[in-house]
Parts: C-alpha cells; structure tokens; sequence
C-alpha cells in the first residue's frame, strides 16, 4: 500500500470545537481500547527503570491533542508512588483547550503550545519525550527533523507511538470507526491516518535520517502500531 502523503486529514484544518472535542475522545478512548496507551506506559517505564524512586521524572508529550497519555502516565506514577512532572505540547490553541477542559485533578501536566519541529525546550531537559499518532501528521523531512528534536530534549530517550501502514490495518481500522467512533471526524481520519502512516523500515530510515543512534522499531501487530525507541545509555 502506498503511503497517501498528501492525504489532508479534519484534525489538520480548523474544526469546530465540538467536533474536535468529540474526536479527541475518540482517539483517547481508542489509545486505551488498542493498547496504545500501554504501549508508552511500558517503553516509558523501561526508559526509567533504572532512575531512583523518590527522583521525580520529567517528560515531553509532543502533539499531546486531549492528554490522554499524559494523564495515564500520572496515574501509573501515582500508584507507582512516583513524583512526575508533564509537559503536555501541542501546536493547536483550540487542541490544547480541548484537553484544559480534561485537566482538572491533573495538577502534574503543564499545557504548552509548541511545533513539534522545534520544541521550546533547552536540551536535555526532560528524562524522556513521547509522541503518540503525530509522524503521520508530518512529512518524512518533518518527521526527521521532530524525532531529532525529541532526541535533543530527552536525557534518557524516546518513545514515538504511531499506527503502521497495511490493508489490514486499514480496514480494521475504517471499520471499527464505524462502529464505535462518535464523531464524524474520527470515522474520516481513522482510515486516513492508516494511510498517511509509516511502515516500520521508513521508520527505521527517518530515525536514521535524524541521527538517532541505535532505535528499535517496535511492532505490534494486533495493535497496528509500531514504537520506535531510543534508549541513551
Ligand atoms: C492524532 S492527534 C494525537 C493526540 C495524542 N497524542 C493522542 O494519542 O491522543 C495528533 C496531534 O498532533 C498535533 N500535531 C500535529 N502536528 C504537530 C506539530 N508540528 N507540532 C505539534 N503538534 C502537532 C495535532 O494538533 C494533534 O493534536
């Protein structure tokens, strides 16, 4: 399948705020349903491992659209009984006051509105930056450029979660938005963004591109998603 590269999705454009809203939802509930959440979780977790329990951990969530990883990550921290503090970034204004509207008992996830492509972050200043469903959002040159930014804020790697490109994925996908999306947005952009995805080997190739040193690309096939991982020894 050939990747769809000027495919335009809803998200890209300006949307009225309750269909966004709504889509954001959809995609958190979708994050949680599939297993995409978890994913994070776990590589997050293995990029920590290693850092002393009463340290309070930093991250970066790029493209964070509601939140829904960032506020699964505190809660993870929370019962892990670990100090965490979240950037949460996102270019879109309207985006980021879709998910303050999610904030509220969320005292450890600080909005922030950003480009991706240069994230207003020094260097090595979180312990690990995330990005989840946002490489399809950008141009090979884009995604080289954000995976690059990603790996010059995080002090001990990346996670970058994303759906994979097939025929399988996309009908799975074109299917179950139209069973369990609620917003007409998502049933246009689900399917879309299968098609606007990378597969695992251009991944590996932007991560290549973008000077990361030994990243592993994950894939997970009953999910549709792939994981690139950078570890910083
Ligand atoms: C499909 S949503 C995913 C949201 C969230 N990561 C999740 O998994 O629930 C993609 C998000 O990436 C954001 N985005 C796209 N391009 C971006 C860029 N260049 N810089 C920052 N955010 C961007 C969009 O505004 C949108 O909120």
């Amino acid at each position: 399948m050939e990747r769809a590269h000027d495919a335009v999705e809803m998200l890209d454009r300006p949307a009225p705020f309750l269909d966004l809203s709504q889509n954001l939802e959809d995609i958190a509930r979708f994050n949680a349903f599939f297993g995409g959440t978890r994913l994070t979780l776990r590589h997050v977790k293995g990029l920590v491992a290693d850092l002393p329990r009463d340290r309070s951990l930093t991250l970066l969530d790029v493209g964070t659209g509601g939140g829904d990883i960032p506020r699964a990550l505190v809660r993870w921290a929370r019962r892990a009984g670990r100090s965490i503090r979240i950037f949460a970034l996102d270019r879109e204004a309207e985006t980021l006051r879709a998910a303050a509207d999610r904030m509220a008992g969320y005292p450890e996830i600080t909005l922030i509105q950003g480009d991706a492509l240069a994230l207003p972050v020094r260097p090595r200043s979180v312990d690990v930056a995330i990005s989840a469903l946002v490489l399809h959002h950008l141009t090979p040159a884009e995604a080289v450029a954000s995976l690059a930014e990603m790996d010059r804020v995080a002090r001990r790697g990346l996670v970058a979660n994303d759906l994979f490109r097939s025929r399988v994925a996309h009908a799975v996908v074109w299917l179950t938005t139209r069973l369990l999306a609620k917003s007409r947005m998502s049933r246009h952009d689900g399917p879309m963004s299968v098609r606007r995805a990378y597969t695992c080997r251009e991944v590996e190739s932007l991560a290549r591109r973008a000077a990361l040193v030994s990243v592993r690309v994950h894939r997970y096939a009953w999910a549709f998603r792939l994981c690139a991982v950078r570890a910083r020894t």
